[in-house]
């Protein structure tokens, strides 16, 4: 299209041809594509740039645009609806054959086929681009909250025939809110300890060279912190490293996903309780720190750096890390609440100040709104899947009885989609 673009900009022009660009613009409201013509036009005649914008503007007449505007003596072009929809369609009759069309001429669109194009984005030939990082600096840019990178770590990668680099075995995921606070359910993805961790805790301290324990000693034997005292038997939070094999798939597409990857998502993104049936809100967990994990909790904190320092020396002296790890529960679940107000029953009440004073009749309170809101209605939360393919997203939510809506632009994947879902699901609507 830039080069589309260029070609009719020249011929407006009359032989007039600076060195002008056509560029893919950053602001949608400045069109799709935008040009600086005017601007090097009217430098190099000592013109104002908005009267030659406005001259080049009212000759350029192509069914591709739905309109030209001028804005700061650059003009930009707004695509046609007509013409985007071209594309598509051209772009689903090409099928696999994707990638090496030859819209707008001979010219081909795949990027890396295109050492001009490379050249413009400051990339040079083997430069790893980063295109699951732009996506994600480019929704975070556009208000998306970026929080939290995941890998999945892929044990049976493809192979790849490379001597010059590492074989990639790895992908991204990317935990993008549209709210600073939102709904995650850290309970439901928490992970198993590992036997390393539950080995050191249960050592509880390093010995030194002469078999003394050595509580100075800073090393990865030694846990530290919460850790050193318990091993949470709910499990620790779930890492950011996520181990998942690509699992076989012997229908005609090649990228599906293990749903081993997609259920941690699902779990954490949404509410098992359900969703409020008026504003969807996901029901929220109601847990509190099991007494035991209070206690340890209790221990280490509002230590200052000086305290913490103070304590290691008497440790030292005293042999202090003798302590074992404690097998504990860490949180206990209570039930659920809704997160919205549309039920219109009491919020549970705060935890009093003092502990010692009213817990009981708090605690007391808590159960009876738990068991109501036990009788309140819900729906399933909702599951979106922009690039259903054969559906893999959709099949996990059901199994744990979540909603899915899939959206995929392939018809020969629906029908897929369609035979995978009949097998634990027998209607699928479209
Ligand atoms: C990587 S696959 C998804 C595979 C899926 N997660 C599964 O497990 O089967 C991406 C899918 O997105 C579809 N797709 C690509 N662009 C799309 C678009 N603009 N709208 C809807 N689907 C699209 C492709 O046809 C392809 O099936």
């Amino acid at each position: 299209m830039k080069e589309k673009l260029k070609n009719i900009i020249s011929k407006v022009i009359e032989g007039e041809v600076p060195n002008f660009s056509v560029e893919v613009s950053d602001n949608k409201m400045h069109g799709d594509y935008s040009t600086n013509v005017a601007l090097i036009l009217a430098k190099k005649l000592g013109k104002n740039p908005a009267e030659i914008a406005d001259s080049i503007k009212t000759k350029i007449k192509d069914e591709s645009l739905e309109k030209v505007e001028v804005a700061n003596g650059f003009i930009n072009f707004f695509l046609s609806e007509k013409y985007l929809k071209d594309q598509l369609q051209e772009v689903l009759k090409q099928k696999n054959k994707f990638g090496n069309l030859k819209i707008g001429g001979s010219k081909k669109t795949r990027p890396s086929d295109d050492r001009a194009i490379l050249r413009d984005a400051g990339l040079k030939p083997k430069d790893l681009v980063g295109i699951p990082w732009m996506v994600a600096f480019a929704l975070r840019a556009d208000g998306w909250y970026l929080r939290s990178d995941i890998i999945w770590h892929k044990p049976n990668p493809m192979p790849e025939s490379v001597v010059d680099r590492p074989t990639k075995s790895h992908e991204y995921v990317f935990l993008l809110t549209k709210q600073p606070r939102y709904y995650y359910d850290a309970e439901a993805i928490k992970e198993t300890n590992t036997p390393d961790m539950i080995r050191r805790a249960e050592a509880g301290h390093t010995r030194g060279p002469n078999g003394k324990i050595d509580t100075s000693r800073n090393d990865s034997d030694t846990l530290r912190g919460d850790d050193a005292k318990t091993i949470t038997a709910n499990g620790r939070n779930r890492r950011s490293v996520w181990t998942v094999a690509t699992s076989p798939y012997s229908g005609a597409h090649f990228a599906t996903f293990p749903p081993a990857l997609v259920e941690p998502m699902i779990l954490a993104g949404t509410s098992q309780r359900g969703a409020c049936p008026t504003c969807g809100a996901g029901w929220v967990r109601v847990i509190e720190d099991s007494p035991e994990y209070a206690a340890v909790k209790a221990e280490m904190i509002g230590k200052t750096h000086e305290d913490t320092s103070k304590e290691l020396e008497r440790g030292k002296q005293q042999g202090w890390g003798k302590d074992k790890a404690r097998v504990t529960q860490d949180v206990n679940i209570l039930g659920w609440r809704p997160a919205c107000s549309c039920y219109a029953v009491p919020p549970l009440p705060a935890a009093p100040e003092d502990v010692n004073g009213n817990m009981e009749a708090y605690r007391a309170e808590r159960a009876r709104l738990l068991e109501l809101y036990a009788t309140l209605p819900t729906v399933p939360c909702l599951v979106l899947d922009p690039f259903a393919g054969t559906g893999t997203v959709m099949r996990v939510a059901a199994k744990h009885g979540r909603s899915g809506i899939g959206v995929e632009l392939n018809e020969k994947y629906i029908k897929l989609a369609d035979e995978r879902m009949s097998k634990i699901q027998t209607i699928m609507q479209f």
